[in-house]
């Protein structure tokens, strides 16, 4: 995780509560007004047990039911109103929620998103959130109305007997003690347990979609008994943090019990004494047991505002991570790409004590097609990433049709840049949504033609679906050749100045390979295409080659030049005509 912490992005809940303020203050009015409705209903029994009863008095009675029956209707008026616009609340801010971090999420640099695992980014937009939704629309509500009965139950004990209620709650001290003495083993106890749980969340995941590797390598059974081992660690921690929560639980019985058994003692003797009415005994012990639910609830409250507060530092953690420059001062717009390219004494890496590329210094001129060609590792990918600008050169300039990298708007410039990587991401989804996939008012007859071009049109017509045809999560149900070529068709279809196609047809045998090489620099006419691939019979009609080793451009040139040269390239190409099989040669 990043730790370049910019409280600048961060979300504040506050923020959300002053959005949303008139609802927030209706929904805790009305449960005010349901507060105090409830507390109606010990009252009558007072009055039954005192004036009704003794005199017999119907007509009393009579009154008593109806405004009882009044008050129960408006108290779930009031409480339908309450919830309604607690829950309404709720959602919307989780909805905010979400939609902030998933903007963030795009605001990222590469190298950011990098870092940031793809489990916890989920498990910030769903768990953390749920949390916090949990918490807004159920215990904070439960809150503000467990400390609204607390004070005005209390205000109503004190008004019917002040001795007794110094008694009842003489046993609170003791239990605040204790309370707030366990309460920090059993945040603890908590913390670890998402910690325990979150692990074997990604565990699952990631065995899901690593599952061919995990059966071929034979090694089911060492991950089940991984799986136990951290079922059983979770199972240990699961058991004390019940532990303590069973304990909590019995401390606040038995103390407020305590309290019950006290008063009835002394309760009982103030009414012999003519003290207390007998109604109002009864009364009172009603509004005591109305006055130990809230201290219970408060207890609840208190776990789940640790956690939601727990799950807003994770949000924020990802909020606060520096967001991508989007553009310097002067933000050059590029209508169209003429694919004049310029690395100058480029160096890059991706953590700083190791240099990935270095002193790279090339050009390339509009509508050539270049090669590049190097061992694996040597840096051909970084180099691509470096001119799309997910990532920045460390020292260096790349400049595009002479204009310096760094001062273009990067969307706009993006949009005439169009590449290919090895194991290019496909979405679940159609075949032709896939193609044209982030563009609108695509006509299907260009889908076609690109997939003409990339030689999956027949394989696509083939299927009883065809251009409808569901690929599933990544494009699964397809062979590595077909999905590459796919999206070639994709990058075809924005029609780029520039296509570059990074090992995009490693997938293919060497016949299909050709046919789509031919076909797509026929389609880029005029246009820029860089190839960076492993098959010689792919580079060598290129204008030029560049040969990377090690992070460094060594030779460039034409085929004939640099094999005339009899240097590095030559040997990459002698020893893979060596090993090539019979079809691919007669190509060449
Ligand atoms: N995201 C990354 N973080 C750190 N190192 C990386 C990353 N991507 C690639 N590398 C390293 O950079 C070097 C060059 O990789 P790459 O440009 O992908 O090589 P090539 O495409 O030529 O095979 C390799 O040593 C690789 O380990
Ligand atoms: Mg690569």
């Amino acid at each position: 995780m990043n730790k370049k912490l910019n409280s600048r992005y961060e979300i504040k809940l506050v923020l959300y509560f002053r959005r949303y303020f008139t609802a927030i203050i209706l929904s805790i009015l009305c449960m005010l007004l349901v507060n105090v409705l409830s507390l109606a209903f010990p009252w009558a029994i007072k009055i039954v047990l005192d004036d009704v009863l003794p005199r017999y008095d119907l007509i009393l009675l009579n009154k008593v039911i109806m405004g009882l029956l009044a008050i129960l209707v408006l108290r779930a008026l009031f409480g339908f109103v309450r919830k309604y616009l607690s829950n309404k609340v709720g959602e919307k801010i989780v909805c905010n929620l979400r939609e902030e971090i998933y903007r963030k999420i795009y605001k990222l640099s590469i190298e950011n998103i990098r870092r940031i695992t793809p489990n916890q980014i989920l498990s910030r937009i769903t768990q953390d959130v749920e949390n916090i939704r949990y918490f807004i629309i159920t215990d904070a509500v439960e809150f503000i109305y467990a400390i609204v009965s607390l004070v005005l139950i209390l205000f109503v004990l004190f008004w019917i007997n002040i001795k007794l209620t110094l008694l009842a709650v003489i046993t609170l001290p003791f239990f605040v003690l204790l309370y707030s003495r366990l309460m920090p083993h059993l945040s603890l106890a908590l913390k670890r347990y998402r910690e325990v749980n979150s692990q074997i969340f990604s565990r699952i995941n990631e065995a899901i979609q690593g599952m061919p590797v995990i059966k071929t390598l034979n090694a089911e059974e060492n991950e089940k008994s991984k799986f136990k081992g951290m079922q059983d660690n979770l199972l240990t921690m699961l058991n004390k943090s019940h532990w303590l929560n069973v304990s909590l639980w019995v401390i606040v019985d038995f103390f407020s019990s305590l309290g019950l058994i006290l008063v009835l003692w002394v309760g009982a003797q103030e009414v012999m004494s003519g003290k207390m009415t007998f109604g109002e005994l009864m009364a009172y012990y009603s509004y005591l047991g109305m006055f130990f639910v809230p201290v219970i609830r408060l207890t609840a409250v208190n776990n789940s505002f640790q956690e939601s507060r727990a799950s807003l530092l994770r949000i924020n953690e990802i909020m606060a991570v520096e967001e991508q420059a989007s553009s310097v001062i002067n933000v050059l717009n590029v209508d169209k790409l003429l694919g004049q390219i310029e690395f100058k004494n480029v160096y890059f890496s991706y953590m700083e004590s190791k240099p990935i590329l270095r002193n790279i210094s090339f050009e390339i001129n509009p509508g050539e097609i270049v090669g590049i060609v190097g061992p694996s590792g040597a840096g051909k990918t970084s180099l691509i990433n470096l001119f799309l600008r997910l990532y920045e050169p460390a020292r260096g300039d790349i400049f595009i049709d002479r204009h310096n990298l760094r001062e273009l708007d990067i969307r706009k410039y993006r949009e005439h840049v169009a590449v290919v990587m090895q194991d290019d991401f496909l979405f679940d989804g159609t075949i032709e949504e896939n193609i044209a996939f982030g563009l609108n008012n695509v006509s299907s007859s260009d889908v076609v033609t690109v997939a003409q071009v990339a030689q999956i049109h027949e394989f696509i017509d083939g299927l009883k679906g065809g251009y409808k045809t569901n690929i599933g999560e990544r494009g699964l149900r397809l062979s590595c050749g077909q999905r590459q070529r796919i999206a070639i068709a994709r990058a075809l279809l924005r029609k780029p100045s520039v296509l570059i196609l990074d090992e995009a047809t490693s997938s293919l045998d060497a016949i299909t390979e050709n046919l789509v090489q031919k076909a797509v620099i026929d389609f880029m006419k005029g246009k820029n295409i860089i190839i960076v691939a492993h098959r010689f019979s792919t580079i060598m009609e290129a204008d030029k080659i560049f040969v990377i080793k090690d992070g460094m451009l060594i030779e460039q040139g034409s085929h004939k030049e640099l094999i005339a040269r009899k240097s590095f390239y030559s040997e990459l190409y002698f020893e893979q005509f060596k090993d090539e099989d019979l079809i691919t040669r007669n190509i060449i």
